[in-house]
């Protein structure tokens, strides 16, 4: 089977450019000048009409949780329903967290993960390991986990007694990185700390949702990025911030790169675009806002799109962690403490991220840098993913800029009650997407078989500074 997507603008990190598109099978084969393709009496199975539109690199999310115990509840999107919704916000490929559990091993971890998705998945995936008891077994542990694809290591310093690592498991996971080449993915905030401040709080009644916010201050993020930064300059191990939310805490990722060290930051569409007012609205409906770190003052949100376009942060993903309003948010009602931390946000996040096209915030190529190539490169899996050049999978998204949509939890995909975009008009939407060659969503249906996504066993990181 070959396909041609003709006549649209191939968007990379160098830029747009009108391209066609020749596909055969899985791969890409040839971008070529347009007309080109008809001057070579090239003959294609199925042409896709792409006048007028964006034929993008597909999405790549490296920041999910399907599926996953936390907060005494599991996220609400599985492996099925969270890559159908990925793929129709134009996400074509996922990067999950395999959660290690305290006393169980890392090979326990991945191998429940594989057997959430395999059978389930209809976008292709890999998974990062979540270290939640680093000890010598554990240790030993994360070279296996390298060589079966599993290259990334995500750390705790926030969530005492459930997934925080203390300094010294820190520096010893470190280490190890440093030896095998992985790569270190810190949640970076104080969590003792915040612990303290959380329990003078609720000692003084304050249990309202709003008060998860006011509890996680912005200097207790920007001191465990330093602290993590300090560690990893002394260990050698290069450093991946999941989930940035303030400027402070990109300042200090700021001048560790300046100063040439394998720092990297990541920020969520959350963060871009809501601020620590949709903590405190009324009904309780700032649960919906509950997630770690805490939504921040709006003024935060031009920090991040200044980070952004000077590559102190270098990659946008969703930490889509959905739990429904009911029942699961309500566990918290008359505590704060009890709400299960996490947003749903798979969907949107090409589409947001978009609104900063037209915003004026980034350029149509960072745009595509953000979502889809730096996150290929940092994670093992560039050029076969994240780039539409000959030899690549042919994951694909046909955008259409001029597009509106207007979201809700009516119409979006995820498995969730609720959106924390609900009534947004969004400007621009996807309209066709490829995995592999394979047209799954087209027409507004998708198509994609239950099952058809696989496992990729990630390479190291191919990202320096
Ligand atoms: O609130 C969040 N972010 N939930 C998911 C777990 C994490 O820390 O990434
Ligand atoms: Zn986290
Ligand atoms: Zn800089
Ligand atoms: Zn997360």
């Amino acid at each position: 089977m070959t396909t041609l997507i003709f006549g649209g603008q191939v968007v990379s990190p160098q830029g747009a450019a009108p391209a066609d598109v020749l596909i055969d099978g899985e791969i890409v084969t040839a971008v070529l000048a347009p007309g080109a393709a008809d001057a070579l009496d090239v003959q294609a199975d199925r042409r896709i009409d792409a006048t007028g539109k964006y034929v993008l690199p597909g999405g790549i999310d490296v920041h999910t949780h399907m599926d996953m115990p936390f907060g005494g509840t599991f996220s609400v999107d599985d492996f099925e329903t969270g890559t159908r919704a990925a793929a129709w916000g134009g996400t074509t490929t996922i990067v999950d967290f395999a959660v290690q559990k305290k006393g169980g091993s890392l090979q326990e971890a991945v191998d429940t993960w594989h057997a959430k998705a395999e059978g389930r998945a209809s976008i292709d995936y890999g998974f990062h390991a979540i270290l939640a008891d680093v000890n010598e077994t554990s240790l030993k542990e994360m070279d296996v986990l390298v060589d079966q694809g599993v290259s990334s290591f995500k750390l705790f310093m926030a969530y005492p007694g459930v997934f925080l690592s203390t300094d010294d498991q820190i520096i010893q996971a470190m280490f190890r990185a440093a030896d095998n080449g992985a790569t270190i993915m810190m949640h970076a905030e104080n969590g003792a700390a915040i612990d303290q401040i959380v329990s003078r709080a609720v000692a003084d009644g304050h249990t309202e949702p709003k008060y998860h916010g006011l509890t996680r201050p912005i200097a207790l993020e920007a001191e465990a990025v330093n602290r993590a930064t300090q560690m990893a300059d002394v260990t050698g191990a290069p450093l991946y911030f999941v989930h940035l939310s303030s400027g402070d805490a990109v300042d200090v990722v700021a001048k560790a790169r300046d100063e040439g060290r394998n720092v990297f930051g990541e920020t969520c569409p959350q963060y871009l675009f809501l601020d620590e007012s949709d903590l405190a609205r009324p009904d309780f409906e700032g649960a919906k806002y509950v997630c770690t770190p805490a939504l921040r003052p709006v003024e935060e949100q031009a920090k991040l799109w200044r980070g952004i376009r000077t590559n102190d942060l270098s990659v946008v993903a969703t930490d889509h962690c959905p739990f429904c309003f009911t029942p699961d948010k309500q566990l918290g009602r008359d505590d704060f403490r009890a709400i299960p931390n996490g947003l749903p946000g798979v969907e949107h996040r090409m589409d947001l991220l978009h609104m900063g096209v037209t915003k004026g915030e980034i350029s149509l190529a960072r745009w595509v840098e953000i979502a889809a190539a730096t996150p290929a490169r940092m994670f093992g899996m560039y050029p076969k993913k994240g780039v539409i050049a000959p030899g690549s999978d042919a994951d694909i998204v046909i955008y259409d800029p001029a597009a509106t949509q207007i979201v809700s939890a009516q119409t979006h995909h995820m498995n969730v009650d609720y959106s924390v975009y609900e009534g947004w008009e969004f400007t621009g939407k996807v309209e066709t997407v490829l995995s592999r060659g394979e047209v799954i969503l087209e027409n507004e249906h998708f198509s994609g078989a239950l099952g058809r996504g696989k496992f990729i066993k990630r390479d190291l990181s191919q990202y320096l500074v």
